[in-house]
This record gives structure tokens, sequence and C-alpha cells, in this order.
């Protein structure tokens, strides 16, 4: 079992999420030196390379270490139009904080009206189908678009997130083949202790829906809190089978 499970605290005392959450492996200094080692290999080998930002913990942490060590790695903001506003908070104070820019991709508004108009606000949750279409209209349509001219794009996907990201590599050049792009994951041998060790010792920013047990964060209609003793992902699309709970950035063929 890889998956990590999160422990939802007693919510009376309303500990957040460093408080609950942060505590470094044995090896957290090498593993901030191999993540640094492989941004500045991104920069003189992989150029020109982005950063796919969710906002999520994860990327916040790399967004940091972008700017911490002044690396030409731009950052990326896919908003769907369905994100909760402490995202789209965290997204202004970013842009307004980081060197490196941060750009915003948005889907297109008459796809998105026409889709809606069609299938309802909440097609999502009739099937499977519905679903992929709508992160297909405002998800990987857009990051089609953010990743036009890139050679390689960084995420912040770990191993431990879930079992099918078991395996995910450091340096992923399967993806170059489906989207053309070499996929970077500096953080996939990170903890999600590791992760909080760091946003705790660099008092980075974060989303503060992680202070009310949403360790991963999507759109708000498909992600909700996750209870005492659930897995990592068990909030993102908690309706379907754990097989079908990737959108299509990072699914594998
Ligand atoms: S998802 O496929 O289920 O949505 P997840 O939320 O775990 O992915 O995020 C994994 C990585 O995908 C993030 O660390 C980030 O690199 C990228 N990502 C996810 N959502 C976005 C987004 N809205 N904008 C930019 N990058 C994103
Ligand atoms: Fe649509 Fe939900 Fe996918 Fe967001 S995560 S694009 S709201 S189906």
């Amino acid at each position: 079992m890889t998956t990590s499970s999160i422990s939802a605290g007693n919510a009376a005392k309303a500990p957040n999420a460093i408080a609950l959450n942060a505590k470094a492996s044995a090896d957290f200094k090498d593993k901030v030196t191999e993540t640094l080692a492989l941004l500045k290999q991104a920069v003189s080998e992989f150029s020109p390379v982005t950063q796919a930002s969710s906002l999520g913990a994860e990327d916040v942490v790399i967004t940091h270490l972008i700017n911490q060590n002044a690396l030409n790695i731009p950052v990326f903001v896919l908003e769907t139009g369905a994100l909760h506003r402490e995202t789209l908070a965290l997204l202004e104070r970013t842009q307004a904080h980081s060197v490196a820019p941060v750009k915003v991709y948005r889907p297109s508004t008459e796809k998105v009206i026409a889709f809606v108009r069609t299938h309802g606000q909440d097609a999502m949750y009739e099937s499977l189908e519905l679903r992929k279409a709508c992160c297909q209209v405002r998800k990987l349509e857009p990051l089609a678009e953010a990743l036009k001219g890139q050679r390689a794009w960084v995420t912040g996907l770990r191993r431990e997130q879930s079992n099918n990201r078991a395996e995910v590599p450091l340096i992923d050049r399967a993806d170059e083949a489906t989207k053309g792009q070499i996929k970077l994951n500096p953080l996939a041998n990170w903890t999600w202790g590791d992760v909080w060790h760091y946003i705790d010792v660099h008092q980075v920013d974060y989303n503060p829906l992680h202070d009310q047990f949403f360790p991963s964060i999507g759109c708000a209609p498909c992600t909700r809190a996750i209870s005492l003793g659930e897995e990592f992902r068990a909030g993102r699309w908690w309706w379907e089978d754990e097989a079908a709970k990737e959108c299509g950035l990072h699914a594998k063929k």
C-alpha cells in the first residue's frame, strides 16, 4: 500500500495543516538537494520549461524553490472557472509576490457556456463521460495552450499521493510521446510530511482549504474535505472508482 492516510485530528481544536502534517523525513535535506538539482537541470537541459501549479501544497513549495533560486521557470495556472474562492485569492497573492511570472489559462467561454447549456451545471456527477468532457473543456484544452512551445513542464506529482501515482519518475519521458513535453516531477519522492515541513520552515503562503482537511484541491464541484482515515485523494471525484480518478492532466494511456 503506497497511499498515505490523513488524520483529520481534533476539529474542535482546529489545528492547522502545518501542525497536523509537518514532519520531515530523515533524508529531507537530501530530497531538497535532489529537487533543486532537477529544477536546475530543467533550466539547463530542458528549456523552455514551465511549472504547472494548481496552487496546492506541493506546487507552492516548487514555486518557492523557483523564486528562491531565481530559476527561469515561469509558472502557469489553469483557472477552470470552477475553482474555490480560496484558491483564486491565493492565485492573486501569488501573482503579486512571485518573481517568476505566473500566467493564467482559462477555458473558452463559448465552450463552457455551450457545455453547461447542453448538459447542466452538475453534469460531472451524471456520468464519467460527461465528467471527462467537462475536464476536457475546462482543463485539457487550456493545458494544451499552456504547453505550446514548451520543451518540458514541472508538476507537483508525488508517488505517495495514490496507487496510480506510485511509480511516478523524476523525469517522465513517456509524456513526451503523448503531449510532446518531458514531464518533470521534482517532488516525486517527497512525503506529505516533507511538503508541510518545507512550508513551515520557509513560511510559504498556502491555500487555507488545507486547514479544513482538503489535502488535494481541484475544482470546487469535484473536491470535498476528507474524514479521519480517508486516503489522500478520497475527496477528489469521490463518487467515482479510484482507477478513474485522474482528469487527464496526468492520465496514462
Ligand atoms: S489532478 O490531475 O488530479 O487534477 P492534482 O490536483 O493531483 O492533479 O495535481 C497534480 C499536479 O497537476 C499539480 O501538482 C500541478 O502540477 C498540476 N495541476 C493540477 N491542477 C492544475 C491546475 N489547475 N493548473 C495548473 N496545474 C495543475
Ligand atoms: Fe469540470 Fe470537475 Fe473536471 Fe473541474 S474537475 S473541469 S469542474 S469535471
